[in-house]
């Protein structure tokens, strides 16, 4: 089995903030289950570097383009460094690797008669770097990026959207294109029967882009330019291996791009369309989508500090249901942490350990099998919910597991079985441990330097090794085993 997922390649005209950071980490959680299931996995993100917007901005600051590309393009591959994001490969759409694979890309369109020439007039935000109609305007101004619009009239070549909506129509209807959450593919629906135009590929006025192979002056339109990158990302086997993606992920902003201009492309190519597309929602901050432009954003530098790597990737991804929007309140994070990582996976794992310690000088007891069915149904529920990118509902079944340890903890209480009954303490400590082993593993996805820490707590090194289904079998913590307490996992923060 293989499994190619994407997050969008982010815009260079700014650094990375949490609203990036929430899409990129979402990814990698679910790049890391495919992993953990012996999949064969392709996790992709990048910068998309063209356009208006990152020639303004570099222009603004006195840099050449590239310049620009350059510096920020590195600021969101040490966010992603420090945010343990394990993708297989970075893409820029400057490198010479996506300029040569998207002009192949742009000839196989005109080969197939699907572009064609035209004049084009009408109001263009740089903001979202796009055309925009009057009927989208605010007061006269982009609601997303609160500014007017310019208009512009150039000589362009169009892609001939309309010709390949109704297949892409049947396409999303049958579900061979997966448009999720459910909410999103009825907006996307919606807008077929609302009627889209042909939208220009080419762009006369401005420099920064890639140049069309077939005529002078024109750059390509950035979104043009970008959506390929997830097919010129795939040199040579690896396109055979991988195409078509499992699933694009991105926020809701997007989706008509990847929903419906992306799939009408790879049909006009005669290439298969993605199998899944997931917009999940908005961080807002009071409300406000957070964006650089409108200079309401976190800095996950900041909170990376505070907290670590691990329980910011826990602390973005717990916030609200994957899909939905969520205002986020940066106090929040202190408390939510102390709560379900200090005291709830922290406090859990080292009680567990402290005992194994105390009563068993640090050896594993004898195999005992009284939780074996509690944890197989957690089990369930957690893969239930990542098979169906239900990153929070896996949240749920992690908390679940961490309250049933706690809670026979708190019903057997071993401090007093120690003095009265070794024998119920023997099973009660090895169910402990194990259900200690299984929430090490079922972390990994979301917080892999904890799951590596708990896992080498109970003298696991080796687990890689084992497939899912061996590690989830109850049990396979072997009566002996050296374990120890180490240092905290998540120290309390005032
Ligand atoms: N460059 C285009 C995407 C091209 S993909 C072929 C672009 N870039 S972007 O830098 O604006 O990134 C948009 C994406 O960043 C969103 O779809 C989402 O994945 C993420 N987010 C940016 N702000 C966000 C929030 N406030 N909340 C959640 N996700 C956010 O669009």
């Amino acid at each position: 089995m293989k499994f190619y997922i994407t997050t969008p390649i982010y815009y260079v005209n700014d650094k990375p903030h949490i609203g990036h950071a929430y899409t990129t980490i979402a990814a990698d959680v679910l790049a890391r289950y495919h992993r953990l299931k012996s999949e064969e996995v392709f996790f992709l993100t990048g910068t998309d570097e063209h356009g208006a917007k990152v020639a303004e901005t570099a222009s603004k600051q006195g840099l050449e383009p590239q310049e620009l590309c350059d510096r920020n393009s590195a600021q969101y591959q040490m966010l992603w460094d420090r945010l343990d994001i394990a993708n297989d490969f970075f893409i820029r759409t400057t490198s010479e690797l996506h300029k040569k694979n998207f002009q192949e890309f742009l000839l196989k369109l005109k080969d197939a008669d699907a572009i064609y020439e035209s004049e084009y007039q009408g109001l263009y935000c740089t903001g979202c770097e796009k055309f925009i109609t009057e009927k989208e305007l605010v007061d006269g101004f982009c609601p997303l990026h609160k500014c007017e619009p310019e208009n512009i009239k150039e000589k362009n070549y169009f892609f001939k959207l309309k010709q390949f909506l109704p297949q892409v129509e049947k396409l999303i209807d049958s579900g061979e294109i997966r448009i999720m959450p459910e909410s999103r593919r009825k907006e996307v629906l919606g807008l077929i029967k609302q009627g889209l135009e042909d939208f220009s590929i080419s762009r006369e006025s401005v420099k920064w882009g890639i140049e069309i192979p077939f005529v002078k002056n024109q750059v390509a339109y950035v979104w043009v330019d970008a959506l390929t990158n997830y097919v010129t990302a795939l040199e040579g086997d690896d396109f055979q291996k991988f195409w078509p993606a499992d699933i694009h992920l991105m926020a809701k902003d997007i989706i008509k791009f990847h929903a419906l201009y992306w799939p009408a492309m790879l049909l006009a190519a005669g290439l298969p369309t993605p199998k899944t597309i997931f917009a999940h929602g908005f961080f807002t901050v009071d409300g406000q989508k957070m964006s650089k432009s409108l200079g309401n954003a976190i800095d996950p530098d900041s909170l990376l500090d505070s907290f670590g790597s691990d329980a910011v990737r826990y602390l973005l991804l717990s916030q609200f249901p994957f899909g939905d929007d969520g205002d986020v309140k940066a106090g929040n994070f202190v408390i939510q942490y102390n709560a379900d990582l200090a005291n709830g996976i922290g406090n859990f794992a080292s009680r567990v350990m402290a005992m194994a310690e105390k009563y068993f000088d640090g050896s594993v007891p004898e195999k005992d099998f009284g939780f074996e069915n509690e944890i197989k149904n957690i089990w369930q529920e957690y893969e239930q919910a990542l098979d169906k990118f239900q990153i929070d509902k896996a949240v749920e079944a992690i908390k679940k597991l961490n309250g049933f340890g706690d809670g026979e903890i708190e019903k057997t209480k071993p401090w007093e079985l120690a003095k009265t009954d070794p024998e119920k303490l023997k099973k009660v400590i090895y169910g402990l441990l194990e259900a200690v082993r299984h929430l090490g593993i079922m972390i990994y996805p979301i917080m892999p330097q904890t799951a590596e820490k708990i896992l080498s707590m109970l003298g696991q090194e080796d687990w890689k090794k084992q497939s899912l289904e061996e590690l989830k079998e109850w049990g396979r913590l072997g009566p002996g085993t050296r374990v120890k307490k180490g240092e905290s996992l998540f120290p309390r923060i005032k």
